[in-house]
């Protein structure tokens, strides 16, 4: 047991199932443990550095804002936060952006805006999805389309149904005099990379107008440039836009930053939806830190700068088509969009003590390759946006030879 594993054991809650590896540094790909072995993070945090770990121009960017001014409440301006909202309004279109501190707040928020836009005509139930993941706060597990986030957290707050994902009809059959709005991940993440198709969101978008409901996108993992473009939805298909995004993990690199954006759209008499929310309604001390909103600044410019969303896209395919060519019996299907790539392990993979997707992310982990688990079967690469294709050749080579092990160990 390494000292920090006694440390963790006896003075940290033990929410997480955390894998046996100390991170001591990271640098680009790589992280390091306190041994000096290194590993290539084809995890990024779970998709959080988009640009790779200690980027020196965002590293550069925090030491300057934090040299002039850390912190000040949002009882003041900050020209961080100012600049950070302009930019992500110009990325997504006419609205307005709200910052706290993570991708459960975010959507904590948008859940408040549906709430408050439904109480002009007293309805407040939200339709989310079967495998969807919102966050851990009360109203982002009720949120949440799997059971085992509620287990033993009830009562939850009430007015959220989950519908199967990709499934028109049954949304249509889903909505009634109560519901308000429909809260959906584009690309589910947690559920095992499963993106929306088109004619989904679109029908989703038509439903919406249909019946006065806000459609509401959580980006908080396939957001600004993972999937190819700034915003995960228009990688799917052109021509559906959502009333309200949610934002966090890559949007800052690791600096602890969520955002929502509100469309200016008018619905009722109440004005544009992104004055709905007004002086008072909600809020979060931390929010829109300058520090956070300077790294989150930094990130947007490099993503901009460095062709990184044509790059992220074209080495997403070059991934998935090298990862499609082990055509190995131990995978059933892989599935990708830039780079949120999901390898579902087949039914039959051979059976051990762990999950086969922790069997595997673990005997990687052992080769130097660290993966992020995604339920029982799905293995997900979610590298850094500037991962380059040797790193992406290591990477495949490293997982062929654990899938190979498992073979030849079974
Ligand atoms: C789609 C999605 N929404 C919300 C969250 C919650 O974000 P956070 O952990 O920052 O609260 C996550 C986290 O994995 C996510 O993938």
């Amino acid at each position: 047991m390494s000292e920090l594993s006694e440390a963790y054991a006896s003075h940290v809650v033990p929410t997480y199932g955390r894998f046996d590896l100390d991170i001591e540094s990271g640098a680009g790909c790589r992280v390091r443990d306190f041994e000096g072995r290194e590993y290539l993070d084809f995890g990024a945090g779970i998709a959080v550095c988009s640009l790779g770990h200690s980027h020196p121009e965002v590293t550069a960017a925090v030491a300057d804002q934090a040299s002039r001014l850390v912190h000040c409440s949002n009882l003041y301006r900050t020209a961080p936060q100012a600049q950070l909202a302009q930019r992500l309004v110009e990325i997504t279109g006419p609205g307005k952006a709200f910052f706290c501190n993570s991708g459960a707040e975010a959507n904590e928020g948008l859940i408040k805006l549906a709430r408050r836009f439904g109480s002009a005509t007293s309805r407040h139930r939200i339709l989310t999805f079967t495998n969807s993941f919102h966050g851990r706060t009360l109203a982002c597990i009720a949120a949440t389309g799997q059971e085992k986030v509620k287990k033993d957290f009830g009562p939850l707050p009430e007015g959220f149904a989950h519908l199967p994902f990709n499934d028109l009809e049954a949304v249509r059959a889903a909505v009634d005099e109560k519901t308000i709005a429909i809260l959906v991940e584009p690309i589910q993440g947690e559920g095992g990379i499963h993106p929306a198709t088109p004619e989904f969101l679109r029908g989703l978008r038509e439903l919406c107008d249909d019946r006065g409901m806000l459609l509401l996108f959580d980006e908080v993992q396939c957001g600004l440039g993972r999937t190819g473009d700034w915003c995960g939805w228009r990688s799917i298909g052109e021509g559906v836009e959502p009333d309200g995004v949610s934002w966090a993990k890559g949007i800052a690199n690791g600096f602890p930053l969520g955002s929502f954006w509100v469309s200016s759209k008018k619905f009722d008499e109440r004005g544009p939806l992104c004055d709905l929310l007004g002086p008072g309604s909600h809020g979060t001390t931390y929010g829109g830190n300058p520090v956070c909103c300077a790294a989150s600044l930094k990130v947007l410019e490099i993503i901009e700068r460095d062709g990184l969303l044509a790059k992220s896209s074209e080495l997403g395919n070059a991934l998935a088509a090298a990862l499609k060519s082990l055509e190995s019996p131990l995978i059933q299907e892989i599935r990708d969009i830039g780079l949120m790539v999901g390898v579902e392990l087949s039914p039959d993979f051979p059976k051990t003590k762990r999950t086969p997707a922790l069997e595997v992310v673990n005997r990687a982990m052992a080769a130097g390759l660290l993966l992020i688990p995604s339920g029982e079967r799905v293995i997900r690469f979610l590298p850094p946006l500037n991962v380059d294709s040797r790193e992406i050749d290591e990477a495949v080579q490293k997982f062929a030879a654990v899938l190979k092990g498992v073979s030849t160990a079974a």
